[in-house]
């Protein structure tokens, strides 16, 4: 009786997480745009970030990503349920580049689909992956992240081309094992606001065409300044929520793993939540942002990193194109 009445707890049971080789610094920077190190430093905390090789594409950081979550929790290809593949810089449109790790991985007995939640995909795949091992439908599921934002950046506009860079990470999701008791998520969308962050062309409204390619419109454009207003706003209410829902005293949040698009928006959600900046972890000195990958990055270097403490909560949270956002409670252990 007890056994049965027990709710089906989703945990990440397993992180992973890849980088591509090729760094490309703020000094890189200087001679390809007018822009500056200490500009670039002051306004967003960044560094340097990641470049993929020629012929390393999103799919391919991404199987490494998966890779290492899978060795780690000691997972077969076999023992995947669905594979959940958050980009906005798929190697396709379709097909899903979920489908072409599928193949790579020998994950036979997976579904697969991509998400495309820009920034916050990462939580909108962990958000799917608990409510399908919550039902009981799946036992395993394999949230990957992964972003070569180099392929769309131009880089002759410096108001962008200094913010991104690319990787992947990965986690996998049981009911059983140890690990991150995922006690919520919460997520939100305004498509009023899509206009922001956008690529314009390459869609069924703009086909690639030699005018497109003209007009640039196949790069990001972003509207830096609005952005950075709706992102602070957004990822506080989101934090509130995610921890209410959860049962978490704010107090109780030991550690805040937040998107890592700019150091200021951070230290802005930081104050707003009255935690030390050495309780917020960071990665975007060297990584800048790179989209759905940012969480994944983050919360596996995190792992491997901190003494994770099992009575306090860990909250992610994120916001991005769309717009779109989310914030998750973590119980480790629990
Ligand atoms: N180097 C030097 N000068 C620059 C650079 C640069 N790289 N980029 C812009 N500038 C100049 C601008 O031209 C402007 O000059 P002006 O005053 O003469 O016109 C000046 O610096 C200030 O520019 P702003 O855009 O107002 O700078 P701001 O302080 O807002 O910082 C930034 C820009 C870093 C982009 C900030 O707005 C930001 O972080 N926004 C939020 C980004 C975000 O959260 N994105 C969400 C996720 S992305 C996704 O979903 C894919």
């Amino acid at each position: 009786m007890g056994n049965m009445c027990t709710p089906v707890k989703a945990r990440i049971v397993s992180t992973g997480s890849y980088v591509p080789e090729r760094v490309l610094t703020n000094q890189d920077l200087e001679k390809i745009v007018d822009t500056t190190d200490e500009w670039i430093w002051t306004r967003t905390g960044m560094k340097e970030r990641r470049i993929a090789a020629e012929g390393e594409f999103t799919s391919d950081m991404g199987f490494e990503a998966a890779k290492r979550a899978m060795e780690k929790g000691n997972v077969a290809p076999h023992e995947i349920d669905l594979i959940l593949f958050a980009t906005l810089t798929p190697d396709y449109l379709f097909p899903s580049t979920a489908c072409l790790l599928q193949a790579r991985l020998g994950a036979t007995n997976a579904s697969a689909l991509d998400i495309q939640a820009a920034c916050t995909g990462y939580l909108y795949g962990i958000s799917i992956a608990k409510a399908f091992i919550e039902s009981g439908t799946y036992r395993t599921v394999l949230v990957v992240a992964s972003e070569k934002l180099s392929s769309i950046v131009n880089y002759s506009d410096r108001s962008t081309c200094v913010l991104f860079g690319d990787g992947a990470g990965a986690c996998i999701i049981r009911s059983e094992g140890k690990g991150f008791h995922i006690r919520d998520v919460t997520l939100g969308a305004d498509g009023e606001q899509s206009s922001l962050i956008m690529l314009p062309a390459g869609g069924s409204r703009s086909p690639a065409s030699q005018e497109t390619v003209a007009e640039g419109m196949h790069y990001l454009k972003m509207d830096g300044k609005e952005t950075y207003k709706h992102a602070v706003r957004r990822m506080e209410a989101a934090s509130r929520e995610t921890l209410l829902k959860a049962g978490i005293p704010e107090g109780d949040v030991d550690w805040i793993i937040p998107h890592q698009a700019n150091i200021r928006i951070i230290e802005g959600l930081a104050k707003r939540f009255d935690m030390p900046m050495e309780k917020i972890y960071i990665t975007l000195h060297k990584y800048g942002n790179t989209s759905a990958s940012s969480l994944a990055i983050a919360l596996d270097e995190f792992q491997a990193e901190k003494t994770l403490n099992p009575e306090k909560a860990i909250l992610l949270v994120a916001f991005g194109a769309g717009v779109a956002w989310g914030a998750s409670t973590l119980i480790y252990g629990d």
